[in-house]
């Protein structure tokens, strides 16, 4: 469903060049659960970027289904965004002036579903549906921005390091909740994380290591 092929990437930063991708190919099928590990500066947040069309490449290709994502308008690649993807953040992006009952609603382009309380139960953070995300925890948060990635049901759910601020107990609810989602709703669900014991849970887990991906 993914397809990267000969991709290159770099930043331009004051004339100084850092290639963080060199000749990178990688095929992600339509469904399953896909880890990320490598080194703080390694890339794995800029791949999911560029997954995502988030950031642009210098060359090479990334195909979603047939479309070629750097042949696409900036429109059209956050129209395909909001579609096919949904995103789950350590800097979460939620709507402060919503309560995280709503910040789901809303994501769901402000159609009520009765899956999100679900989810919110299913994630240990019911009893914060009506709050303001300003008034709950940093892992609260963190479960909120899973939960409303989630409630629009995407093909495509990408989360970098969706347990990187949860004790020990709820980073294993948030897994459990995530591999039993991408299991049933046969998704494809990418992960960036610094846990070892929750890459190995994936189905595949990439190690991104010399600027290439290798599994
Ligand atoms: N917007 C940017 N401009 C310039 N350099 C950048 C930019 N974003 C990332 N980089 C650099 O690209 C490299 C890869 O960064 P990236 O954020 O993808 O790493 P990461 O693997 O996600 O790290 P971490 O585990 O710390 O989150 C780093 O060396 C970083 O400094
Ligand atoms: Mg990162």
């Amino acid at each position: 469903m993914i397809s990267i092929k000969n991709l290159h990437k770099s930043y331009k930063d004051n004339s100084i060049e850092q290639v963080v991708f060199e000749n990178v190919s990688y095929d992600f099928s339509s469904h399953g659960v896909y880890s990320i590990v490598g080194s703080s500066g390694s890339g794995k947040t800029t791949l999911l970027n560029l997954i995502s069309g988030l950031d642009v490449f210098d060359k090479g290709s990334i195909h979603l289904d047939q479309k070629s994502l750097g042949e696409m308008s900036v429109e059209e690649k956050s129209m395909l965004r909001k579609d096919t993807f949904g995103f789950g953040y350590q800097f979460h992006y939620l709507l402060e002036n919503l309560t995280i009952h709503e910040n789901c609603v809303a994501a769901c382009s402000g159609q009520e579903n009765q899956q999100i309380d679900e989810i919110l139960r299913e994630l240990g953070i019911d009893h914060i549906r009506d709050k303001y995300p300003s008034k709950v925890s940093g892992g609260e948060k963190q479960r909120a921005s899973i939960a409303r990635a989630l409630s629009k049901k995407p093909k495509i759910l990408i989360l970098d390091e969706p347990t990187g601020n949860l004790d020990q107990e709820n980073s294993l609810i948030v897994q459990d909740f995530l591999l039993a989602y991408a299991r049933k709703n046969k998704s494809l669900v990418i992960y960036a994380t610094h846990d070892i014991e929750f890459a190995k849970r994936a189905d595949k887990s990439l190690n991104i290591i010399e600027k290439s991906i290798s599994e």
